[in-house]
């Protein structure tokens, strides 16, 4: 589990305080949003859960280690893979099969070992076809997947991805959250920063933060229900659920917590049958 303990942290060249005492639990298996508006610490948060950021008050343990010890933080960026916004950042070989590989031949890996994985790990995120191919020409949506298939390779127990679907076009954005809770399925915890709420109406639990703070802990259901006050954060809420209370606010007689396209089309339906004669 991660665990992180009043975290307070200053970045050197800010006079205030960038994240207030955040105190917060995640459990293995689990699929954890986080949300929050423009610069409220959301990614100086994540930045945290595997030590490339040291607390500047408060602790982050990983599985038991504390992310200050230099002596873990070799293992818990093994187990704690991150995948960042802009996919171009995030490539380092001159092949697919050489970016995956690289993790793990950090490791000191035997060669045989590393290949097994770089393989296994594409085939994962279904970029096995495309393991010879130079990554600048794949599409953004690939690179991102490549990305994740180099964390696979290193066999983490937690993914932290950080808006990283925000430079992709729909198809790759539908693949890469495909992928993503194919590998929540398959036990990995997952912890999913966005903007855009419909990424994580499926979630097991939100973190929505506020200036540094956070102010909500809960399921998207209670979380989308509270759409006035996400909106005062300056908080988008998914298109449905405000569809939904645009509609009861016209006065008609729909549900307001409804977050996926499934449900929002059943309650429309029935909303129109009632209107039929
Ligand atoms: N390297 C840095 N040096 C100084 N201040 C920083 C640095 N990185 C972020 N900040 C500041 O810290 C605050 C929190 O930034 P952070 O990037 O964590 O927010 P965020 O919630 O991820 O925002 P966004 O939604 O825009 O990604 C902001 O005021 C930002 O300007
Ligand atoms: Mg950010």
């Amino acid at each position: 589990m991660i665990r992180v303990e009043d975290l307070v942290y200053q970045y050197e060249v800010k006079s205030e305080r960038v994240l207030n005492g955040i105190s917060l639990e995640i459990e293995e298996g689990e699929y954890v949003g986080i949300i929050g508006p423009n610069g409220c610490g959301k990614t100086t948060l994540i930045r945290h859960l595997d030590g490339l950021l040291s607390p500047t008050e408060g602790d982050v343990w990983v599985e038991g280690m504390n992310t200050r010890d230099p002596a873990a933080v070799q293992k818990i960026r093994q187990i704690v893979g991150m995948v960042f916004q802009n996919p171009d950042n995030q490539i380092v070989g001159m092949s697919v099969e050489e970016d995956v590989a690289f993790g793990p031949g950090n490791l000191g890996l035997p060669p045989p070992e590393i290949r097994k994985r770089a393989g296994e790990s594409l085939a994962i995120v279904g970029m096995e076809k495309h393991a010879r191919r130079p990554p600048h020409t794949l599409s953004n949506g690939e690179k991102q997947l490549v990305a994740i298939a180099g964390v696979l390779a290193m066999e983490p127990k937690y993914i932290v991805l950080d808006e990283p679907t925000s430079y992709l076009d729909p198809s790759g954005r539908k693949r890469v959250l495909r992928v993503v809770r194919e590998l929540n399925e398959k036990g990995i915890t997952i912890i999913h920063v966005t903007h855009n709420m419909d990424e994580i109406a499926e979630a097991d639990e939100i973190f929505v933060l506020n200036e540094g703070r956070i102010v909500l802990r809960e399921e998207p259901a209670k979380v989308f229900t509270r759409v006035e006050w996400l909106r005062g954060l300056g908080v988008d809420i998914p298109k449905v659920t405000e569809l939904m209370w645009q509609l009861r606010q016209m006065g008609k007689d729909v549900r307001t917590n409804i977050f996926t396209m499934e449900d929002a089309c059943l309650e429309l339906s029935t909303l129109i049958r009632a209107r039929t004669p």
